[in-house]
């Protein structure tokens, strides 16, 4: 619970870092591009200035100077001079191709002016003395445009890198989660094989010992016995890649069943019905799947104050799809608890260990291709799981 609590803290510690690097980066390009706009502006201005004064009479003839350094210097702000009807007279900074007709030079200029319009009102240059009248339209520098994208580009590049780290970083845990998980189950199928063995020839003995073999000590040791191997099988089957094979679904499930109910409240009603034939097969791990019905079953156990019902309904739902739905009368679930069910770890009681679901959703999904979700859940009334299975 701790970990679960401490990984949520560490999310959004990491979400509120990220929005803030991101919005400072937006908010100081941003800051840089406007006072680039306003340079560019007054480029353009002092431009408009240079032009007046080329054209005025009052200038002494010395405008070498003003051209070179102000019109000629401005080598990234795309303009376009037009007369008083915004018809163009020349350009500067606008790529036209070459060997164009010169009505199509104009057709193009006069394209980018509308754009041109979109960003800046032009500006008027007026010379009285000649009774001319110039406009001056111009637009953003290719610099002040690429700029003004770059945080975006760079956000969108940064997120997906870390997106693809991200991925990476879980796919590696997920591994060595499922090496633990894996070579932990084998382990314990090892060990336990020994002592197995060694109970079962002993059991022999017993059976042919007259002392013994009058009660049902033996019958019960054996039963033990019986169920030990199970256990085993189930840990050796999910320490490896396990192999499906065609069972009764229904007789799967009955049997989990019939061996739950003597060991659980009386006043608890197991149940299983199916809408299928009692003999339809599909391919699953029994020892695997016989644990799912086990593990959702005592979940359904401990909801309930021992008194409750718990049914179980097998159903085919698409000509290849089976569903199987288990419904209890318990406690139910909040929201919050329903979403993290399956999340290893997490549980609500004083000796639980949270792992019950995670090894259920495991041996569905992953050794046996179908999907498990809470279908339903209410406080005090109750929850169903669904299994979907293929057929
Ligand atoms: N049928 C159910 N009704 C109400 N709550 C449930 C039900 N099944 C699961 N839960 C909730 O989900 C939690 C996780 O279940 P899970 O089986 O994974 O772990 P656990 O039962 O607590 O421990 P264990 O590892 O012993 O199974 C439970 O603690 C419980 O709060
Ligand atoms: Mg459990």
């Amino acid at each position: 619970m701790l970990l679960l609590k401490n990984k949520s803290a560490f999310k959004t510690t990491l979400l509120i870092f990220s929005i803030v690097i991101a919005s400072s980066s937006i908010y100081y390009t941003e800051m840089l591009v406007k006072k680039l706009a306003q340079r560019e502006e007054k480029m353009i201005d002092l431009y408009a200035k240079g032009l007046k004064f080329i054209v005025s009479p009052d200038n002494n003839g010395n405008i070498s100077f003003l051209f070179n350094e102000i019109i000629e210097a401005n080598n990234s702000i795309p303009v376009i001079l037009t007369d008083e009807k915004h018809q163009p007279i020349s350009s500067k900074n606008i790529s036209i191709p070459e060997n164009i007709s010169e009505r199509k030079t104009t057709t193009l200029l006069t394209i980018e002016l509308e754009e041109m319009k979109d960003q800046h009102e032009p500006i008027l240059v007026e010379y009285p003395a000649m009774g001319i009248k110039n406009y001056i339209y111009y637009r953003n520098s290719y610099l002040l445009t690429q700029l003004l994208y770059y945080p975006y580009l760079q956000l969108i590049v940064v997120s997906f890198f870390g997106f693809i780290a991200y991925l990476a970083f879980s796919y590696a845990r997920t591994a060595e989660q499922n090496r633990v998980w894996v070579g932990l189950a084998k382990e314990t199928a090892h060990q336990l094989g020994t002592p197995i063995s060694s109970l079962m020839a002993w059991i022999e003995i017993f059976k042919a010992t007259p002392a013994f073999a009058e009660n049902n000590i033996v019958e019960e040791i054996d039963k033990d016995i019986k169920r030990l191997e199970i256990v085993t099988s189930r840990f050796s089957n999910i320490g490896s890649s396990p192999k499906l094979s065609l069972e009764k679904i229904f007789e799967v499930i009955k049997e989990s069943v019939d061996y739950l109910q003597l060991r659980i409240s009386s006043k608890i009603q197991l149940s299983v019905a199916t809408n299928l034939n009692e003999d339809f097969e599909i391919p699953m791990n029994k020892p695997l799947f016989s644990w799912v019905v086990e593990n959702l079953v005592k979940n359904a156990v401990d909801a309930m104050n021992n008194v409750g019902s718990i049914h179980i309904v097998i159903n085919q739902e698409k000509v290849n799809k089976i569903i199987i739905d288990i419904t209890d009368t318990g406690k139910g679930m909040t929201k919050k608890q329903a979403e993290q069910a399956f999340t290893a770890g997490f549980t609500t009681k004083k000796r639980g260990w949270g792992l019950g679901l995670t090894l259920v959703k495991r041996i569905v999904e992953e050794y046996h291709g179908g999907k498990i979700k809470i279908k339903n859940t209410e406080i005090d009334k109750g929850t169903t799981f669904r299994i979907e299975m293929d057929c």
